[in-house]
């Protein structure tokens, strides 16, 4: 969907760090195209022509999830939500855990924020594993809410993320795909 001059201009900034965090992992850099303003807008555009229209709502995963998910939301004219990690929000929150390769994690939003029937859109800067995007979508199922699409700046392919996110029966789109 993004143009292949959006897309080459992405390929050329955002930078691939082998071996970080650790061993065997190909880090993607993103912080590169906030350099660039005008690179930043028009990766905004893009992820706002695949959402207009569509949603009631962004819901943006902490903390790269929010670098473009609230500038997504004010452009669409809709409410932003914050994904968080577990003990950044004040209660009332509502929970969703998930299993990590080792141990497990929880993420949280303050209840009342997302709405029962609103159509939502989740929002991150990457899908790997998918685990962190599905536990979202849980997060905002449990809430009444419909989860609608998905979308992210850069998709690995080799980790089957997208097959997590199928049986949500949303849209799924990345801009880049490795
Ligand atoms: C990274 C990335 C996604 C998630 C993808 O976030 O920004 O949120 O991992 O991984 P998954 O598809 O395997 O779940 P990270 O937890 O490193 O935190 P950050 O966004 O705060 O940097
Ligand atoms: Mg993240």
């Amino acid at each position: 969907m993004a143009s292949e001059e959006l897309i080459k201009r992405l390929e050329a900034t955002i930078e691939n760090i082998p071996d970080f965090p650790i061993p065997g992992i190909q880090f993607k850099d993103i912080s590169p195209i906030f350099l660039d303003p005008k690179l930043y807008e028009d990766v905004i555009g893009d992820l706002v022509k695949f959402s207009r229209g569509k949603v009631d709502a962004v819901c943006g995963i902490e903390s790269r999830g929010y670098l473009f998910g609230i500038a997504v939301a004010v452009a669409l004219d809709v409410p932003f939500i914050l994904i968080r990690k577990k003990g950044k929000l004040p209660p009332p929150v509502i929970s969703e855990k998930y299993d990590l390769e080792y141990g497990s994690a929880e993420i949280e939003t303050r209840e009342g924020q997302i709405k029962k029937g609103q159509k939502i859109l989740i929002h991150d800067d990457l899908l790997a594993t998918g685990g962190t995007t599905e536990a979202a979508a849980k997060l905002v199922q449990k809430q009444g809410a419909d989860v609608v699409q998905f979308s992210f700046l850069i998709g690995l392919k080799d980790l089957n993320g997208e097959e997590k996110l199928r049986k949500f029966g949303a849209d799924i789109y990345s801009i880049l795909q490795y």
